[in-house]
């Protein structure tokens, strides 16, 4: 099997081009079919919830859900505050419990999961993935691609996977950056090349933090050259304290001398936005992040226990990812939802401007009309549908 090329060679070599140009060929030979699918399960799992959502504008019908299955993780990022060890995973009949409710009782269609790594239990993604795709859920899966191999691609893509999230932040890694494309370079083939087969999308999710801002650029690159798209996060800091968390590591945040270095990268970005590579990242949420590193981010109206919850291991609520381990109690699967929504809008005025939240900026930002909700769903198909966002 053909592999990458490691870091020196990446990108300049023109054995890495002649790669990239068979997978862009045959990325290019998508069929017409693999596109309209796309299109129409976005449409159906993302569109027409939200309009019902706007019809019964007053009840709570979330459009997103983040499952947690498990908060262990093979892994160490400095950055990261959302991993454990040795944490009983979200048990199966929750799991369960979990689509139902969102699906049969919210019409929620879109299940993302969350952790931790969820491929620390794979044989688990699988049972609910096909749990959640005979009722007709969009599932998404995001993972450090560490654990995957060629037997658990086919399985998930039969399983009707909608989305598989690789999460790299470099190309060969860094202490505190384990998440690199050479270590995961056979797999990251394998699946790009069995999309056509299964239907699902591929995107990189690329976490920017101040030690990693050539990478960021030969990430975007080597994506668009295989036809995947690209998601990334402005790296944070936890808004509340994590346990597991250990602050006196380099955690790659991004201050005052690295700020010039960021905005040149940022404003590469939005260039190639521009230029139609497929970003799942609006450009206003780019251009927010030259604020959001100046701390000078206004707030800004998050949507989160609105329209996009988080569901813990235990099957409790919370708004979001960075309020994970918030106290305050918003429910679960067997008590039902307990977001006010006066309490969080006065909430988000104290953390938003704190935070740059990439799943809940983009909800905020295709929600804003039909038009940039039809853009979204456009962009599963093809990225220059609708014009840039
Ligand atoms: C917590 S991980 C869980 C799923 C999987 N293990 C992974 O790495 O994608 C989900 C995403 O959160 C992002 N993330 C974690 N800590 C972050 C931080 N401090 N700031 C911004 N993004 C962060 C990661 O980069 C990753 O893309
Ligand atoms: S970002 Fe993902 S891979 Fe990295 S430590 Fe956190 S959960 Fe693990
Ligand atoms: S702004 Fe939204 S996503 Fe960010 S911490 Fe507040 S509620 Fe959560």
């Amino acid at each position: 099997m053909e592999t990458l090329p490691s870091l020196s060679q990446a990108v300049n070599s023109t054995r890495y081009f002649q790669i990239g140009s068979r997978f862009k060929k045959e990325r290019s030979d998508h069929s017409f079919r693999y596109h309209l699918n796309n299109f129409t399960r976005a449409y159906r799992s993302w569109m027409v919830p939200y309009v019902k959502s706007r019809v019964h504008a007053n009840e709570f019908h979330p459009v997103l859900c983040f499952l947690y299955t498990d908060l262990n993780c093979n892994l160490d990022c400095h950055y990261c505050y959302s991993k454990g060890r040795k944490i009983p995973g979200m048990t199966l009949q929750t799991a369960k419990d979990a689509v139902d409710w969102l699906c049969c009782s919210k019409g929620c269609k879109v299940l993302a999961y969350m952790g931790g790594e969820p491929l620390v239990r794979k044989s688990f993604i699988l049972e609910i993935t096909r749990y959640a795709v005979e009722r007709g859920m969009f599932v998404y899966l995001p993972t450090n691609g560490t654990l995957l191999d060629e037997k658990f691609i086919d399985a998930i893509g039969e399983a009707g996977v909608a989305t598989v999230n690789l999460a790299v932040d470099a190309m060969d890694g860094y202490t505190g950056i384990p998440k690199n494309l050479n270590r995961i370079r056979g797999p990251f083939e394998y699946l790009v090349r069995r999309e056509k087969r299964y239907g699902y999308i591929t995107f990189f999710n690329i976490n920017i933090t101040r030690n990693n801002i050539d990478d960021v650029r030969q990430l975007t690159q080597i994506a668009h050259d295989y036809g995947i798209a690209t998601d990334y996060h402005i790296n944070e800091q936890p808004p509340i304290d994590y346990a597991a968390f250990d602050p006196e590591k380099d955690c790659g945040w991004i201050t005052g001398r690295d700020i010039e270095r960021v905005d040149g990268l940022i404003d590469w970005l939005i260039e190639k936005n521009r230029s139609g590579y497929t970003m799942v990242n609006s450009v206003e949420h780019l251009a927010a992040m030259k604020l959001f590193i100046r701390n000078r981010l206004p707030a800004w109206p998050c949507r989160a226990g609105d329209l996009s919850m988080i569901m813990r291991l235990d099957g409790s609520f919370a708004p979001c990812f960075e309020l994970y381990g918030d106290s305050e109690d918003w429910g679960s699967i067997y008590a039902g939802a307990k977001f006010d929504v006066e309490k969080l809008a006065e909430r988000k005025q104290g953390c938003s401007p704190h935070c740059l939240s990439t799943c809940n900026f983009q909800v905020t930002h295709y929600t804003r009309s039909l038009r940039h909700t039809l853009q979204w769903v456009a962009k599963h198909a093809y990225t220059r549908f609708f014009g840039v966002s």
